[in-house]
């Protein structure tokens, strides 16, 4: 994968800097930045072979417009970054994974983001930002300063999803089979990208990834929350999986514990009620 020499920050560093940011001030960011964003974003890629395709918005006070709202959740906002797939096999994945390497790029710098699948102004956007009829549009993120305080709606909502909460290890990773979680001091050097797995942002907070090892392989699966993505024309909860994989590969590469990707290796084992197999890495 091409994007290892372009990684200037640590996984930790920036995991536990990021959070959701709803509330902005109202300021521009300085161009210089928005040039090093457009050059951080061509020099990543992902492991999945699928294309992502990045978008800015730039407007001035773009929550006076009603076609390019975000129902009150973000305010102060000024510019927004959009990304968008031609669904393929693996390419909700493809973009969790490449615009999660992005929003930790944007922690990096000082910036404040946050993943929306949801309260968004779809059709406003898309046309914004120019987006193609074959092109499926699943997110974006606005990016700009934090404002010094949360707004009402956004403490409210961070209290309603837990959004401080994370699962803990005996519900996320197994070792041989769904019956037996990980302990982590049984983990090895594996414990350090897990950990930055468990930490990583999902959508409402959900946690869906779940970790599979046998012998030299991390196999990835998806608790599929019944429901929850009925309202989407794809499973947003896809796109948590390649935020795992992101979290995942930058932390192995910090590591150098060397592996790879792989989708077709699911093994043949009992899957607990809606579990999906997503993809596995395999260690070299
Ligand atoms: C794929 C995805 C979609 C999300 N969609 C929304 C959204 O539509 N609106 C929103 O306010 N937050 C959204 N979030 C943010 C999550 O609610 C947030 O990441 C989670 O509650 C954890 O909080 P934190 O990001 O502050 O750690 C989304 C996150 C992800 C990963």
């Amino acid at each position: 994968m091409s994007n290892k020499g372009t990684i200037n920050f640590t996984i930790e560093e920036v995991v536990r800097k990021r959070y959701s940011v709803r509330n902005y001030n109202n300021q521009n960011v300085e161009e210089e930045k928005r040039l090093a964003i457009q050059n951080f974003i061509e020099s990543i890629d992902n492991p999945f072979g699928e294309k992502v395709r990045f978008h800015f918005l730039d407007k001035g006070d773009i929550n006076d417009d009603k076609t390019l709202g975000t129902y009150g959740v973000i305010k102060g906002a000024k510019q927004y970054i959009g990304a968008t797939i031609e669904l393929g096999p693996m390419s909700l994945e493809a973009l969790g994974y490449e615009f999660e390497m992005v929003i930790l790029y944007l922690a990096h710098i000082g910036l404040g983001t946050c993943w929306l699948g949801g309260t968004f102004n779809r059709k406003g956007f898309a046309k914004a930002l120019n987006i193609g009829e074959n092109q499926v549009f699943p997110i974006i993120s606005p990016y700009g300063y934090a404002a010094s305080t949360k707004h009402m709606k956004e403490i409210a909502m961070r209290k309603l999803i837990k959004a401080d909460y994370r699962k803990d290890w005996t519900q996320l990773f197994y070792k041989n089979d769904f019956k037996r979680p990980l302990a982590r001091k049984d983990a090895g050097d594996l414990e350090f990208p897990l950990e930055m797995i468990r930490l990583g942002p999902s959508a409402s907070n959900k946690q869906p990834w779940r970790v599979l090892i046998i012998d030299d392989k991390c196999h990835f699966y998806e608790y599929k929350e019944p429901g929850y993505s009925d309202i989407f024309p794809y499973d947003i909860q896809r796109i948590d999986m390649g935020i795992a994989a992101a979290h995942f590969d930058l932390a192995v590469k910090e590591k150098g514990i060397l592996g790879h990707f792989d989708n077709k290796i699911e093994p043949e084992i009992y899957l607990p009620k809606n579990f999906i197999y997503s993809f596995s890495w395999i260690r070299e």
